[in-house]
C-alpha cells in the first residue's frame, strides 16, 4: 500500500501530526507497537498520572479541608483498587478518543513494530510475527522516549519501579524512596504521600526541580516539606539490596563520602527519560543522532536522510506532550509546503503537584546569565481575595519584564490551578505583550488570575492590593 505519509508512533506527536496531515489532504498511515493509541502520554504518562493526582488530592481534601468548610465527613476510606479502576477508565476513554479521531480522518492504523528498511519503505511486524511492507513519500519518526535507568539498580516494576509501575502499585507502600526530585518524582511522590506513604526523595543536585526559577524551587521545597515529604539533596543512591523483605537502599553524598542505608518498601527511579529508537533501523539507513541519542533534525524537522522526519521526545527540546503536538502540526504543514513553525520560547512547563507550578519563558537566573536587564513584579496569593476564601493562599506569581521595553520575558506561577492560569502568560508572550498590556487587561473578580494582573502591575510598582 502506498501512502503520502507514514507516521511511526501514535503519541501526542505522532497522532496529531497524522490528523493535521490528513486534514491537509495527505493519505496517511500510523504504525503503533502498543495495543492502544496515544503513546506514553495517554497510556502511561500524562493522563493516568493526572487521574491519580486528582483522585489523591480529593482524598486529602476530604480528610483535611472539608471540615474547615463545615462539611463533616468521617475519615475518608481509601479503596485503591477502585481508584486504579477510575484511572484506567480515564485512560481507556482517552485512547479510544484517539482511535475515533484517526478513523474520522480516514487514517489507516497498523499495530506492530515499525522498521524503516529504506527511505520510503517501512516494514511492520505484528505481535504474531507477521510482517507487511508499507510505502510512502514521507516517513515521520515519533517514537518518543523511555525511562532512564540507573546502573546496577534493576527496575522490576514491582518493588523497584519506574513511573509506569508507580502508576499501578497494588497497595500503598509504607515507605517510598524516590530517586530524582524532578517532575515525576514530585508528582508521583505526592500521589503516594497523600494516600499514606512516607516519602523520601533523593536528589543528586542541591535543589529540587533543576532548571526552574530558584525562588520557585525554594518555595516548592518548603511547601512539599510542610506536606510531609522529605528531601535528601546532594545525594545519590548507589545500590538497592532486594534480598530481604524490605528494600535496603545505599545513599551516599553526591560528591562521595560515607554511605547510609535507608529501608523502603518501594523505590521509584525517576531520573529522566531517554529517546527511544530501538529496532527502527536508523543506523542501517544512516539517520544521524546527537551525543544524547536524540535524532538530529534541522529547523524543518528533517533528519539527515531525505524523506525522513522526526518530532517529539525523540528529538531535542523539552519532553512535553504539548511540544510534541505543536511539532506534529508544524511538520504536517511543512510537508504540504506551508510555513509550519514552533515558538520554543513560549512553551509552558507545568508540575501538577499541590500547589501546581507553571512557568513559561525565562527564569531570573537565565536572564542574569544572558546579561539581560529586567524588572520583577511579584504578587502573593495571601493577598488574593479568591485564594483567601478558598484557603489556597500558598504561592505567588512572578513576572519578569525587559527593563527597557517592558516586554514579558518570563512568568512563574506557584499556586492552585497554575496549570490553567499559565495559558494567559503564554498567550501574552506569543503576542509579544508588555507587562503593562497584562496590567491593563480586565481580569474577572474574584479569580486567582487577578494575581497575574497584580504581578504585572507590580512590575511598574503600582499593584493595588499589596
Ligand atoms: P510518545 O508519547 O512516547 O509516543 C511514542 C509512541 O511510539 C509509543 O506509543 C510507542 O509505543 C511508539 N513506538 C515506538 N517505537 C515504535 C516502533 N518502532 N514502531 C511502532 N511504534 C513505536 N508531558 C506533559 O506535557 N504533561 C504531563 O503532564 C506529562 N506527564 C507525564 C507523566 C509521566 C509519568 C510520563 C512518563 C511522561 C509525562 N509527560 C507529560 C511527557 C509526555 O508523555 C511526553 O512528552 C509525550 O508523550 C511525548 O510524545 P511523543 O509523541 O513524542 O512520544
Ligand atoms: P526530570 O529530568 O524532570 O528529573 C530527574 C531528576 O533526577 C533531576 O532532578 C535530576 O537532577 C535527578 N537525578 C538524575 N540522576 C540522579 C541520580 N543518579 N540520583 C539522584 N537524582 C538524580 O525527569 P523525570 O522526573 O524522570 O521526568 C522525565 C520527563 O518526563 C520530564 O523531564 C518531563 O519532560 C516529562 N514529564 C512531564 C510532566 C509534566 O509536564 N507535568 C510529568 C512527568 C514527566
Amino acid at each position: 500500500m502506498a501512502y503520502d505519509l507514514i507516521v511511526i508512533g501514535s503519541g501526542p506527536g505522532g497522532y496529531v501530526c497524522a490528523i493535521r496531515a490528513a486534514q491537509l489532504g495527505l493519505k496517511t498511515a500510523v504504525v503503533e507497537k502498543r495495543p492502544t493509541y496515544g503513546g506514553t502520554c495517554l497510556n502511561i504518562g500524562c493522563i493516568p498520572s493526572k487521574a491519580l493526582l486528582h483522585a489523591s488530592e480529593c482524598y486529602e481534601e476530604a480528610g483535611h479541608t472539608f471540615g474547615k468548610m463545615g462539611i463533616g465527613v468521617s475519615g475518608p476510606k481509601l479503596d485503591l483498587r477502585a481508584m486504579m479502576a477510575f484511572k484506567d477508565q480515564g485512560v481507556d476513554g482517552n485512547v479510544k478518543g484517539v482511535e475515533f479521531l484517526l478513523k474520522k480522518n480516514k487514517i489507516d492504523g497498523f499495530h506492530g513494530h515499525a522498521r524503516i528498511v529504506a527511505p520510503g519503505r517501512v516494514e511492520v511486524k505484528d505481535a504474531d510475527g507477521k510482517t507487511q511492507s508499507l510505502e510512502a513519500k514521507s516517513i515521520v519518526i515519533a517514537t518518543g522516549s523511555d525511562v532512564a535507568r540507573l546502573k546496577g539498580i534493576e527496575i522490576d516494576e514491582r518493588r523497584i519501579v519506574s513511573s509506569t509501575g508507580a502508576l499501578s502499585l497494588p497497595e500503598v507502600p509504607k515507605q517510598l524512596l524516590v530517586i530524582g526530585a524532578g517532575v515525576i518524582g514530585l508528582e508521583l511522590g505526592s500521589v503516594w504521600r497523600r494516600l499514606g506513604a512516607q516519602v523520601v526523595v533523593v536528589e543528586f543536585l542541591d535543589g529540587i526541580l533543576p532548571g526552574m526559577d530558584a525562588e520557585i524551587r525554594r518555595q516548592a521545597q518548603r511547601l512539599f516539606e510542610r506536606q510531609g515529604m522529605s528531601f535528601r539533596l546532594s545525594s545519590k543512591v548507589t545500590a538497592v539490596d532486594t534480598t530481604g523483605k524490605r528494600l535496603k537502599a545505599t545513599i551516599e553524598p553526591a560528591k562521595g563520602g560515607s554511605p547510609e542505608i535507608v529501608e523502603a518498601d518501594v523505590v521509584l527511579v525517576a531520573i529522566g527519560r531517554v529517546p527511544f529508537t530501538d529496532g527502527l533501523g536508523l543506523d542501517e539507513i544512516g539517520v544521524k543522532r546527537d551525543e544524547r541519542g536524540r535524532i538530529a533534525v534541522d529547523h524543518y524537522f528533517a533528519t539527515s536522510v531525505p524523506g525522513i522526519w522526526a518530532i517529539g521526545d525523540v528529538i531535542a527540546g523539552p519532553m512535553l506532550a504539548h511540544k510534541a503536538e505543536d511539532e506534529g502540526v508544524a511538520l504536517a504543514e511543512i510537508l504540504v509546503g506551508q510555513a509550519g513553525h514552533v515558538n520554543y520560547d513560549a512553551i509552558p512547563n507545568v508540575v501538577y503537584t499541590y500547589p501546581e507550578i507553571a512557568t513559561v519563558g525565562k527564569s531570573e537566573e537565565e536572564l542574569k546569565a544572558a546579561g539581560i536587564a529586567y524588572n520583577v513584579g511579584k504578587f502573593p496569593f495571601t493577598a488574593n481575595g479568591r485564594a483567601k476564601v478558598n484557603l489556597t493562599t500558598d504561592g505567588f506569581v512572578k513576572i519578569l519584564a525587559d527593563a527597557k521595553s517592558d516586554r514579558v520575558l518570563g512568568v512563574q506561577l506557584i499556586c492552585a490551578d497554575a496549570g490553567n492560569m499559565i495559558a494567559e502568560a503564554v498567550l501574552a508572550m506569543e503576542f509579544g505583550a508588555s507587562a503593562e498590556d497584562i496590567a491593563r487587561t480586565c481580569h474577572a473578580h474574584p479569580t486567582l488570575s487577578e494575581a497575574v494582573k497584580e504581578a504585572a502591575m507590580a512590575v511598574a510598582k503600582r499593584s493595588i492590593h499589596m
